[in-house]
């Protein structure tokens, strides 16, 4: 495994709409698990593969239940909202309020192509959004309703 760079939101990589992962192989697992040590070393709660420069359809996640590892994920059901502090790993430092869905159901397949689906609430549910939106080229700071003071947190 392998750390890798973290882009930062000004590079025009964050900014794509990604491309499906057709293939479920050693190039995908290998990236699958660098993500997963960059997000844990950065002590992040979700990675999407464009802030690592891959720009294909792609997330990792561990918000204290273990890691999930979203590949081409489809939020297919939301339900109420939540509003809540947000970052983004892209964006250090900075800090915003965002509205979210409660609850999503998200549908992806898992690193050998099978598919899933998993009901996440609150702190999951807004990471699934966060990370699902990084997919089509959207940051956080394009959502919050208002962004923090550093010392505002
Ligand atoms: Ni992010």
């Amino acid at each position: 495994m392998a750390i890798r760079t973290i882009l930062n939101e000004s590079d025009e990589q964050l900014h794509k709409i990604c491309r499906p992962v057709t293939e479920f192989g050693e190039r995908l697992w290998q990236q699958l698990d660098d993500m997963a040590e960059t997000m844990e070393q950065a002590n992040g709660v979700g990675l999407a593969a464009p802030q690592v420069g891959i720009l294909r359809r792609f997330f990792v996640m561990d918000v204290g239940d273990g890691l999930v590892e979203a590949i081409n994920p489809m939020i297919i059901a939301k339900k109420g909202t939540q509003e809540g502090t947000e970052g983004c790993l892209s964006s250090p430092g900075k800090w915003g309020i965002v509205e979210r869905p409660k609850k999503v159901i998200l549908k992806a397949q898992d690193r050998y192509g099978k598919e899933f689906t998993l009901s996440a609430e609150d702190l999951a549910a807004r990471c699934i959004c966060h990370e699902s939106d990084h997919l089509d080229g959207i940051l956080f700071t394009q959502k919050a309703s208002s962004m923090l003071e550093p010392d505002d947190r």
